[in-house]
């Protein structure tokens, strides 16, 4: 049956719901706004009349039969997918179903090192075992790339009885690995493909960007609606390939998502699908270009690398993602994240994030040329007001990690509290990482080196904002207590 992409059911529903002036006895009990004025003059009455819950008319997230069923059919078409699950735990619980869905206690998970801490939440949740695959760094940007094929097809010959394999499609920074190739060569050995697409939600309306996880054949994708596709905050979906059972999905999901569905977030899902379908190709385009646009202006500058397709290697860098304003900026002698913090502090810009080497600008559907014109005038400005010598700059990013023993068994194991500078040698039972990008530099179960404590103490006193663990100051980590 042909789906009519220009129809958004969630939002219909709403509205018809609403013309009907239903006398509501049921919660959220702000009823319509009306308990509670200054909310509502905060937020808008438009906004919280429609903050209901669910009801027949209205459907039920955890068990959607009719306006939310429709509109999961028409994002399923819309992405190319054999289901859609609206999610509104934002990617995390896209990503957590993924994984749950496809892996339990004791599996083996294949992933480069370089995921999102989500992943190795769901690892923790679920007391899988991950097999990285260590991604290749370029040495000049220092980021971590793709996966490499060769690795990943070694990682599957070494790990035969592993379930999946997942992939960053692509890297917060733009990279992405040979996804068609990696789905080939799991599906060889029976196992699932899962994609966290958080920043590539516009890899399935663009045209000439990377390929979607479901044109590669993968079996799921979390998706960021809410990231590049204009969804509210918190809201993504979940995207799954005729593989999949699911009904099942279904239940894991239910098992942490919640029985009160944001319907602000459903109807923004709705309504962002919409758009994209029926205008996808045109924003992306428009999006490209002024991404192109920046990056030209930014390398006309001087020592900023704004990076595009030339970095592409036919492997480990087997695409790039034009949208992404990736920049480095250590030839000014400043980490990315000083620069991030100058253009919020000096110039009023806020960028994505800030890293050791790097700088990103989410260039969007919601972006124009003069904010652009901006940023440039700005980093001009602060080569000219800053630059110093680049020495005793870092700007290796990736460590390789030594998995002492599953992410699960570390953070449910007793632990202690130990100063950084004692920390070496020792089991890691917590997360430490920068946000963003939220890369764990340490996961529950790895060995502490004093690498990984120097280039914690370096991110810190460089200002990145770091967390993870229960030390609020960060100055101390929770290791695992080894009893002789
Ligand atoms: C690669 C990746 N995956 C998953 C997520 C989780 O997304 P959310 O913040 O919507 O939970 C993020 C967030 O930045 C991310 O960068």
């Amino acid at each position: 049956m042909e789906l009519n992409q220009s129809s958004a059911p969630i939002q219909e529903g709403i509205a018809k719901f609403l013309t009907r002036r239903v006398v509501p006895f049921d919660v959220p009990g702000h009823k319509r706004g009306r308990g509670n004025r200054e909310l509502t003059e905060f937020l808008g009455r438009y906004c919280m009349e429609k903050d209901v819950n669910s009801m027949k008319p209205l459907d039920n997230l955890c068990h959607p039969v009719s306006i939310i069923a429709e509109a999961e059919k028409l994002a399923a078409g819309a992405f190319g997918a054999a289901a859609a699950f609206f999610m509104v735990g934002g990617t995390t619980s896209s990503v957590q179903a993924m994984v749950l869905s496809s892996t339990k206690r004791g599996d083996k998970l294949i992933l480069p090192r370089n995921v999102h801490r989500s992943v190795i939440n769901s690892l923790v949740l679920n007391g899988a075992i991950p097999i990285y695959v260590d991604p290749s760094v370029d040495n000049r940007l220092g980021i971590s790339l793709g996966m490499a094929l060769g690795a990943v097809e070694k990682a599957i010959l070494d790990n035969p009885e592993a379930k999946a394999v997942l992939v960053n499609n692509p890297t917060y920074y733009g990279v992405c690995s040979n996804l068609k190739e990696i789905v080939k060569i799991a599906h060889a050995h029976d196992m699932k493909v899962l994609v966290d697409e958080a920043h590539g939600t516009h890899f399935y309306f663009g045209d000439d960007l990377p390929i979607s996880g479901m044109a590669a054949g993968a079996d799921m994708a979390a998706v960021s609606m809410h990231k590049s596709g204009g969804s509210l905050t918190q809201s993504s979906f979940l995207l799954a390939g005729t593989s999949m059972n699911s009904g099942y999905i279904r239940q894991i999901i239910n098992l942490n998502q919640t029985t009160s569905g944001n319907y602000l977030l459903l109807s923004s899902l709705d309504l962002s699908r919409k758009k994209l379908a029926l205008e996808g190709k045109k924003i992306f385009k428009k999006v490209a270009d002024l991404a192109d646009y920046a990056r030209e202006e930014i390398n006309n500058i001087g020592d900023y690398y704004a990076y595009s397709k030339e970095i592409i290697n036919g492997d480990s860098i087997y695409d790039f993602d034009i949208t992404k304003l990736s920049v480095l900026t250590l030839d000014i002698g400043l980490a990315g994240i000083e620069v991030y913090d100058l253009l919020r502090d000096d110039y009023d810009i806020q960028l994505e994030f800030g890293d050791i080497g790097n700088i990103l600008a989410y260039i969007s559907v919601g972006d124009r040329e003069q904010d652009l014109e901006r940023l440039v005038g700005a980093l001009s400005e602060i080569r000219r007001r800053f630059k110093k010598s680049r020495v005793g700059m870092i700007s290796q990013e990736y460590i390789r990690p030594k998995v002492m023993s599953s992410p699960q068994d570390a953070f449910y194991s007793e632990k202690i509290s130990v100063a950084l500078a004692d920390a070496p040698g020792k089991i890691s039972g917590e997360f430490v990482m920068c946000y963003p990008p939220g890369i764990p530099v340490l996961a529950p179960g790895e060995l502490i080196t004093k690498e990984i404590i120097q280039y914690i103490k370096y991110a810190k006193e460089k200002g990145c904002f770091m967390t993870g663990t229960e030390d609020m100051e960060i100055e101390k980590l929770n290791v695992i207590n080894i009893i002789n």
